[in-house]
């Protein structure tokens, strides 16, 4: 292992086994980690803690742990945890495919709440104590200050809250992440808050460290593992034709005086399409943009490379595995181009709004008025989470949603008379885009908002029995400010449960 690593001694010391870290967890205790879509997680100690809680299975005693994370992580942390039938409860984001059985089958808690309250809900004491962090660090400096890895997410409070700290070093970070970083310590509760000094993206207004108190970490493991995040589909057809319009609403809002030529900070959702909306970006003709958003993704770096993209300001990357070894192999030519901070500064909703962010977020279904869920399949299955979407649609400058129109091979319209589980009101989402076409919903009422959606965004598989499920909720609403049928407006839901398909 590289001693550089870690330039502190007396830190040296502390140097263990990942079976001897994990033995200072406990059984019902909370434990904290680092980690923020497959980025900058511990990678040893909880493979250790997953089979240590096997093994106590096995010999017929319970053994549970409350895992609080920055927001997704790896395999080898909520995959392992969720294996071994580990986890009792978790916040706030997940997209383990192992502990999302879990959740759906009811055999763990999870909490799924914004991405940017997570550090001030702990802080006000609403989450119970914290006893263990276990973060991923790319190295501990000779007075002990910790250099941070490829997220930040919560890492600083969870430093700060827990009663013990395990920390992780790992090697396989590149030691030029160092100075990225731009951790901010002026956060106070009310009524002490002040405002946040960040007046444009590139603004650093904190430390590119980490601080922690020597006497608190009871075991540092040296590691050598990559991050591990999926890699992102080729961009098909829908997803440029989504990209295709989103670029011509941008050049129709530059053309109105209503952005700059530069556009306005970007914020890029996690997932296949707004990764795909981003290489289309690339073809645009906007220059010297910028982004503050949640995370860098693999179009972002592209965008970053041609210099069309500034800087970017987030709080983790979230990179498929060609993009995280390239950006290994040549940190330094986008070392001075990126920030990585805090999840509670990079989703703060003070800061969105100040710099009039342009968000753009995925979604499973919208409804003819625009409401969005972006969680939950048919009203009750947990697909992810709604990580920082709430964050940056409700106090964006726009506002976009964008999704096909169609899911699972046609059975599934994206467009639904009314969504089976609302996270995004209508209030919050000003433009919907598919493939079909975009939806520019702001300053409409909410019939014209369902014209223009059934027109412009839906399927035309699905289009006329919209427009027959809209002409006939005007003839026979209750009332006519958001015409709805309630006996039929989930019915293509429950259609779908019985029969497959959405389809009549
Ligand atoms: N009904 C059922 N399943 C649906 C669906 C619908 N209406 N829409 C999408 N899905 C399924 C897809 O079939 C796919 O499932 P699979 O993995 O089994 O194939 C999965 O959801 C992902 O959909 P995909 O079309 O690949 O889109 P995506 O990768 O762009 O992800 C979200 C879309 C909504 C899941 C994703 O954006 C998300 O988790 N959002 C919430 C968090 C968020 O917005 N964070 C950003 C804040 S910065």
């Amino acid at each position: 292992m590289d001693q550089k690593r870690i330039g502190c001694d007396r830190l040296r010391a502390k140097v263990t086994s990942a079976e001897a870290a994990a033995a200072f967890i406990g059984s019902g205790s909370t434990v904290g980690m680092s980690g923020f879509t497959g980025s900058g997680y511990p990678k040893a100690v909880p493979l250790a803690l997953a089979a240590r809680i096997e093994a106590e299975h096995a010999a017929g005693k319970p053994f549970h742990v409350r895992v609080w994370t920055g927001a997704s992580t790896g395999p080898e942390l909520d995959g392992a945890l969720a294996k071994a039938d580990g986890i009792e409860f978790r916040l706030p984001y997940n997209s383990d495919p192992i502990m999302r059985e879990k959740i759906n089958r009811g055999e763990m808690e999870y909490f799924d709440m914004h991405l940017s309250q997570v550090a001030p809900m702990a802080w006000q004491g609403f989450l119970g104590p914290l006893d263990t962090a276990v973060i991923e660090v790319a190295g501990v400096r000779p007075d002990g200050a910790l250099i941070p890895s490829s997220s930040v997410g919560n890492n600083k409070t969870w430093l700060e809250r827990a009663r013990q700290v395990i920390l992780e070093v790992n090697n396989w970070q590149n030691a030029a992440l160092e100075g990225m970083h731009d951790v901010y310590y002026g956060a106070a509760l009310p009524p002490n808050r002040t405002p946040i000094p960040l007046v444009r993206p590139d603004d650093r207004i904190g430390e590119p460290y980490f601080r922690c108190d020597p006497d608190k970490i009871v075991a540092i493991v040296e590691t050598h593992g990559p991050d591990r995040n999926l890699p992102f589909a080729q961009p098909d057809d829908a997803a440029r034709a989504i990209a295709g319009h989103l670029v011509d609403f941008f050049r129709h809002e530059v053309a109105r005086g209503r952005l700059p030529a530069s556009l306005l900070p970007l914020q890029s959702g996690v997932g296949n399409i707004a990764n795909a909306v981003l290489a289309g970006l690339l073809e645009s003709p906007f220059e010297n943009m910028t982004a503050y958003t949640e995370v860098i993704q693999d179009g972002m770096l592209d965008l970053l490379a041609s210099g069309k993209l500034r800087m970017a300001s987030a709080t983790a990357f979230s990179l498929s595995p060609g993009a995280a070894a390239a950006l290994n192999a040549d940190m330094a030519r986008f070392h001075d181009k990126m920030i990585l901070r805090p999840q509670e500064i990079s989703n703060h909703p003070e800061l969105i709004r100040r710099l009039g962010c342009i968000a753009m977020n995925g979604l499973i279904e919208a409804d003819i008025y625009g409401n969005v869920n972006s969680t939950h399949i048919m009203g009750s299955r947990i697909q992810n989470g709604i990580g920082g979407s709430g964050d940056f649609a409700r106090n964006a400058y726009v506002s976009i949603f964008m999704t096909p129109s169609l899911a699972k091979g046609g059975k599934i319209s994206a467009i639904v008379p009314q969504a089976s589980h609302v996270d995004h009101i209508t209030q919050d989402v000003q433009v919907l885009v598919t493939e079909q076409g975009l939806a520019d919903l702001r300053g409409l009422s909410p019939k014209q908002r369902a014209k223009a959606i059934i027109e412009n965004c839906s399927h035309p598989n699905y289009r006329p029995a919209l427009a027959d499920y809209f002409r006939r909720a005007k003839e026979h609403s209750y009332g006519q400010q958001s015409p709805s049928l309630p006996g039929e407006a989930l019915s293509w839901h429950q259609r779908f449960i019985e029969t497959g398909s959405m389809l009549a």
